[in-house]
């Protein structure tokens, strides 16, 4: 078998780590999260969940990865027993049907550029416009060309494919949304929409929190990439002797800057602009703030600016979800790179055209995909892994862990008994809660 491949740089790691977790989850999902769930309310539950919940989370995967230099099924397959050793199928079956819908979304946001271009957001009203780019052919062509520039840079490895691009990616991002921060801080709602977005209201807290609480625990699991194996495949690609904890402080901190950061690029301008036409959910960024942005001064130009730094954080997240599948064919199967992207990506295309071509009203099919992969196989594949390293493989994270740090202390027994009770449980909780929701949803939709 030809030599592994690795990262060339610690920075090549951090910042593809980094690009996948920042994504449609920190820029579409996380302010749609905020609005449904009571402004800073929710605000304060996502940071504590990212702390206490996703960190933990993401230190099994770095641990399983880098132990086993595999990808998850092989991984799985190399450190657990019975059942065990099985659960790295969910994280590919997860990976599989969360890219085919993350790309016709992010499709979506393409054909959101190129409208905010030629200047005319809503110019037969934002609900309309948001109607005719969900469903129909030209959606599934948007769809097509996201996976195709997906599988081109799939297709030039770690190093020369995924790391090369996410050093031009991330700091790009960054510095959009940034600049886009700025611009937004001088609009006329500004103040008002910061009093919302950023001091808590206790009663809001106090009688939502038992709706809140599972809502902010997936928006976690989803915006940091866990539950499908992304982290243990990119950790599986670093060489033994780094601190596995520090790079994932700055990785989990850089993540939750960019999602708070596009919160006060979005909140702003939504309490300036008068709006008609609001839309809860999925919808929100493309009507809600794309009607906003057409009633600000420069909206268009600066809606397209917006549009495209979510389509750069879109890729450099799905180029992660698509490394975790292909790397399972290469490893387990000495696939050649190309041939299995290429295979890989025309599949993951397929699987999606449902979603693309959907014209219903309701999204429907979104709703489903959504429903399965992020609300339960993500929940679900997180659960697994918690009660592995907690419960089963113990002192395989623990050494693992301290690798590169030396004197973990008792930080190492702080990990894996949060991991033990507190993520357990509360993953229980939100599984339990995800599974009745979408069962209610599919009855809605199908019953
Ligand atoms: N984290 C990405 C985002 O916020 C999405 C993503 C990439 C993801 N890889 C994942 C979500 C793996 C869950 C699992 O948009």
């Amino acid at each position: 078998m030809a030599q592994r491949e690795s990262w060339a740089t610690r920075a090549g790691f951090i910042l593809a780590a980094v690009g996948s977790a920042v994504g449609l989850g920190n820029v579409w999902r996380f302010p749609y999260q905020v609005g449904e769930y009571g402004g800073a309310a929710f605000l304060v539950f996502y940071l504590l969940l990212i702390a206490f919940v996703g960190f933990p989370v993401m230190m099994v995967e770095f641990a399983i990865g880098r132990y086993t230099d595999r990808n998850p099924v092989g991984a799985m397959q190399q450190i657990g027993r019975g059942v065990w050793s099985k659960i790295g199928w969910v994280f590919l079956v997860a990976g599989f049907v969360i890219l085919s819908y993350y790309s016709v979304v992010a499709g979506w946001i393409l054909q959101y550029t190129v409208i905010g271009l030629q200047g005319n957001y809503a110019a037969g009203g934002a609900g309309a416009q948001f109607a005719a780019t969900t469903g129909g052919l030209t959606s599934v062509l948007t769809h097509a060309i996201f996976i195709a520039a997906v599988i081109a840079i799939v297709a030039f490895g770690i190093q020369d494919g995924i790391e090369l691009s996410v050093k031009l990616m991330v700091p790009a991002i960054l510095a959009l949304l940034v600049g886009l921060a700025v611009y937004a801080g001088t609009l006329s709602g500004a103040g008002e929409a910061y009093a919302y977005y950023l001091s808590p209201d206790p009663g809001t807290i106090v009688s939502n929190w038992s709706e809140i609480l599972p809502a902010a625990a997936a928006q976690a699991f989803f915006t940091l990439s866990l539950g499908m194996g992304v982290m243990i495949t990119y950790a599986s690609y670093l060489g033994e002797d780094r601190n596995l904890a520090k790079d994932g402080v700055i990785i989990v901190g850089l993540d939750t800057l960019i999602a708070f950061t596009a919160g006060l690029v979005a909140f702003p301008i939504l309490f300036t602009a008068d709006l008609t036409e609001t839309t809860d959910g999925p919808g929100f960024i493309f009507v809600s703030l794309s009607e906003a942005f057409s009633n600000i001064p420069l909206g268009g130009i600066l809606g397209a600016v917006f549009f495209a730094t979510v389509a750069i954080a879109a890729l450099s997240s799905a180029i992660s979800i698509m490394e975790v599948v292909v790397s399972y064919l290469i490893d387990e199967h000495d696939v050649d790179r190309k041939v299995a992207v290429g295979a890989l990506g025309t599949a993951i295309f397929l699987l999606g055209v449902p979603v693309a071509y959907d014209q219903s009203s309701s999204l429907v099919w979104l709703v489903v995909y959504d429903g399965l992969a992020n609300q339960i196989l993500l929940i679900l594949g997180g659960l697994l892994l918690a009660l592995f390293i907690g419960w089963v493989a113990t002192d395989l994270g623990l050494e693992e862990l301290d690798k590169g740090v030396q004197d973990l202390g008792v930080w190492g027994q702080a990990w894996i008994w949060t991991l033990r009770i507190p993520v357990i449980l509360l993953l229980l909780v939100v599984l339990w809660q995800n599974a009745t929701g979408v069962y209610e949803s599919f009855v809605g939709i199908f019953g």
